[in-house]
C-alpha cells in the first residue's frame, strides 16, 4: 500500500515537471518568435549593410595594390568560396584575417562567387568588386550540388593565373583563420605533394534511402571513401595545383566537394593527405574567443561579429576568454538559439 502511494506520488511529480517544461518551452518559443531570423532576412541585412557602405563612401578606401601571381612573388593564395549574398562575411574577412595588405610573405585573397537568382544582389556584388578587386565570378548557379564545380573553378583559376604560388588555401567564409600561425608553420615545415588539414579516414557513403546525403551505388560504388581533408579548410601545396586541376577532367564528378577534390582527385595524382592538428573542423568545437586560437590555425563556423572580436582578441596577447565563451555556456547558448531563434 505504502509502495503504491509512493509510486503514485512519483508519477504525479513527473507529470507535473513535464507539464511545466512544456509550458515554459511553448512560452519561450512564443516570446522568441519576433526575433526569429529567417535565411532571407539575414541575406537582406547583409546587403543593406553593403548599400549603406556604398552610400556613405565607407567602401571608398583605396583598393589593395593589384598583385599578380604570375611573376612568382605570391607565397600563399587564399581562395574563399562565398555565396553572392554573403557580403557581411566577406566584409568581416577583409577586416580581419583576410586583410593581407602588409602580410609578409605575400598573400593574395580571392573570393569565388557563383550566380545568384537575385539580380539585385548580383549587381551589388559587381559594385563590391569594383572597389575591392578581390572577387572571381563564375558562371555557376549557387546550389549545394554545384559546390564541387566551384572548387574545380578555383583550381582552374589558380593553375592558369597563379602557377608559381607556393600554397593554395581553400577556406569557407564562416571560418576563423590564424593567418600568422599558418605562415609561420609553413616557414618551419614546408610541404610538397600534399593536401593538409583535418584528415578523414575510413568514412563511408550513406546508403539509407531517406537520407538527404544519400549516395547510390551508381554515384559511388565503393564502400569507403579514400582519405580526404574536410572541406571547411584545406591547404594544397603549389606543386600539385595544375595536376589536381587536370585530374578533375578525368575523375567523374562527385557531389561532395571535399571527398572529390582532396580524396578522389588527390588519390588519382598520387598526392598525400596530411593531418594537421591546428586545423579545427568540428562545428564550433572551441569557444568564440581569440585566445582559444593562439596555437591553432582554423576554427569552424563563427559569425562575422564573432570573427571580428576573435581577431581583435588574438592581437592582444594579454587577452583572456570571457565567461560566456566557456565550452558549456556557449554550447548552451547555441542550443537555445537553435531551438528558439
Ligand atoms: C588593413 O590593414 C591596414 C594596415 O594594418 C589598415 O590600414 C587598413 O585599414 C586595413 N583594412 C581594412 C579593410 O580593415
Ligand atoms: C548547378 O545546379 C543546377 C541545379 O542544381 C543545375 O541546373 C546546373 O546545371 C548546375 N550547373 C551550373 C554550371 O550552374
Amino acid at each position: 500500500m505504502k509502495k503504491m502511494k509512493a509510486l503514485q506520488r512519483r508519477t504525479h511529480t513527473f507529470t507535473y515537471i513535464v507539464k511545466w517544461v512544456a509550458i515554459i518551452y511553448i512560452l519561450t518559443y512564443i516570446v522568441c518568435l519576433p526575433f526569429r531570423e529567417t535565411k532571407e532576412r539575414a541575406d537582406e541585412t547583409s546587403y543593406k549593410l553593403l548599400q549603406a557602405y556604398i552610400e556613405s563612401g565607407l567602401l571608398g578606401t583605396p583598393p589593395i595594390r593589384h598583385r599578380s601571381c604570375s611573376n612568382g612573388d605570391v607565397f600563399l593564395l587564399i581562395m574563399v568560396p562565398s555565396a553572392v549574398s554573403n557580403f557581411e562575411q566577406r566584409d568581416a574577412i577583409r577586416r580581419t584575417w583576410g586583410n593581407v595588405s602588409t602580410t609578409k610573405p605575400t598573400v593574395l585573397l580571392k573570393f569565388v562567387l557563383g550566380k545568384s537568382k537575385d539580380t539585385v544582389h548580383q549587381s551589388l556584388a559587381k559594385t563590391e568588386n569594383s572597389i575591392y578587386n578581390d572577387i572571381l565570378f563564375e558562371e555557376i548557379l549557387e546550389t549545394y550540388e554545384n559546390l564541387s564545380q566551384k572548387s574545380i573553378a578555383l583550381l582552374r583559376w589558380a593553375s592558369t593565373n597563379c602557377e608559381r604560388v607556393r600554397y593554395l588555401l581553400k577556406i569557407d567564409d564562416d571560418m576563423f583563420l590564424n593567418l600568422p600561425r599558418l605562415l609561420n608553420e609553413l616557414k618551419v615545415h614546408p610541404k610538397t605533394n600534399s593536401i593538409s588539414g583535418c584528415k578523414v579516414t575510413g568514412a563511408s557513403p550513406f546508403r539509407f534511402a531517406f537520407s538527404k546525403w544519400k549516395i547510390s551505388r551508381s554515384e559511388y560504388k565503393n564502400d569507403y571513401y579514400p582519405d580526404y581533408i574536410a572541406g571547411t579548410a584545406y591547404l594544397i601545396s603549389g606543386d600539385i595545383i595544375s595536376n589536381l586541376y587536370r585530374a578533375t577532367r578525368n575523375v567523374p564528378y562527385f557531389i561532395f566537394e571535399d571527398v572529390y577534390i582532396t580524396g578522389l582527385c588527390r588519390k588519382h595524382i598520387g598526392a598525400v593527405a596530411l593531418e594537421n592538428k591546428g586545423f579545427n573542423c568540428g562545428y564550433r568545437n572551441r569557444g568564440p574567443c581569440g585566445n582559444n586560437f593562439r596555437y591553432q590555425i582554423t576554427g569552424h563556423h563563427y559569425t562575422p561579429r564573432e570573427i571580428k572580436r576573435m581577431w581583435r582578441e588574438l592581437q592582444d596577447r594579454w587577452s583572456n576568454c570571457r565567461l560566456v565563451d566557456h565550452y558549456f555556456i556557449y554550447k548552451l547558448v547555441d542550443l537555445f538559439k537553435y531551438m528558439f531563434l
